[in-house]
């Protein structure tokens, strides 16, 4: 596995890996990869020749008042970890090298980035869509994989990638959770032993909902009170967000439909915790 910090050393190995007729599948993190991460990379490995993987914390997508001084770091963990995918190529630039001196431009996606997590995060979307369209252009995937945890995440690099006519397949992996169904989450870190029992609300709650939308619930608001009921029953607990929602555009839905995404925020002690899934109606 080769480690690469520049631009122009991880660019080489693409276009010569590419030109050599093979196809490189890449999957961008922020790093401390939990199996979350690593299925990505594996999916990506099924897919694809090579795989290149990037470990940056992206300033641009923190807000002022966030995490990004104390979000969990552990170079050494993570290239243990993508060895065992294996993992061909790391890039880890430093941030002078990604936002150079004199750094002024920003990509913005617009409709599918104002509600949810775009509401409470302002600016997070355009940080994530201009990172990731600069790595994208710094490493050249036919193929980049992203968690569907973050599905508004997915939903608008998906929608970049299509209105830029960038010449690379965006794919969603499925979320991977803990035993007792917490989402894999970096953040999860965050939490204490009594906040982490209370985090399984999260995951239990989007049991509840499928349970209501089996036995013929159609009606949003009747689901998300539930929703809501059920984890601020829980001690530590407060929900951001819980929306039944369209999950191409991300907009409210008035009645579940045949795929309907229900997505919450959730914030658990300091940890802020996101989780969804599809509902199903017959
Ligand atoms: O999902 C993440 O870890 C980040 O938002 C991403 C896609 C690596 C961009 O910084």
């Amino acid at each position: 596995m080769e480690l690469f910090k520049r631009v122009d050393e991880v660019r080489t190995w693409s276009r010569r890996t590419r030109a050599a007729g093979l196809t490189v599948g890449f999957v961008p993190t922020m790093g401390f990869l939990h199996e979350g991460h690593l299925s990505l990379m594996r999916q990506a490995r099924e897919k694809c020749d090579r795989v290149a993987a990037s470990i940056f914390v992206n300033p641009m997508q923190f807000g002022p008042k966030e995490d990004l001084a104390a979000y969990p770091r552990d170079l050494d963990r993570d290239l243990e970890r993508m060895s065992s995918v294996p993992v061909d190529v790391v890039f880890h630039p430093d941030p002078e090298e990604v936002y150079p001196p004199g750094y002024q431009t920003r990509v913005e996606v617009t409709d599918v980035t104002r509600d949810l997590c775009g509401r409470y995060r302002p600016g997070h979307f355009t940080g994530v869509a201009t990172v990731v369209l600069k790595l994208f252009h710094i490493v050249e995937p036919d193929l980049a994989i992203f968690g569907e945890k973050d599905y508004q995440q997915l939903v608008t690099i998906k929608r970049m990638a299509r209105d830029l006519n960038l010449d690379v397949r965006v794919e969603g992996g499925v979320t991977v959770r803990e035993p007792d169904g917490l989402a894999m989450s970096s953040r999860n870190t965050y939490l204490s032993g009594e906040e982490r029992k209370s985090a399984r609300a999260l995951s239990s709650s989007l049991g509840l909902a499928r349970d209501m939308v089996a036995a013929g619930q159609r009606d949003p608001a009747r689901i998300i009170e539930a929703v809501r009921r059920h984890i601020e029953d829980h001690p530590h607990t407060r929900v951001e967000y819980a929306e039944l929602v369209d999950p191409e555009t991300m907009q409210a839905v008035d009645r579940i439909g045949p795929r309907t995404l229900l997505v919450l925020s959730v914030h658990v002690g300091r940890a802020r915790l996101i989780d969804n899934a599809v509902l199903t109606a017959s």
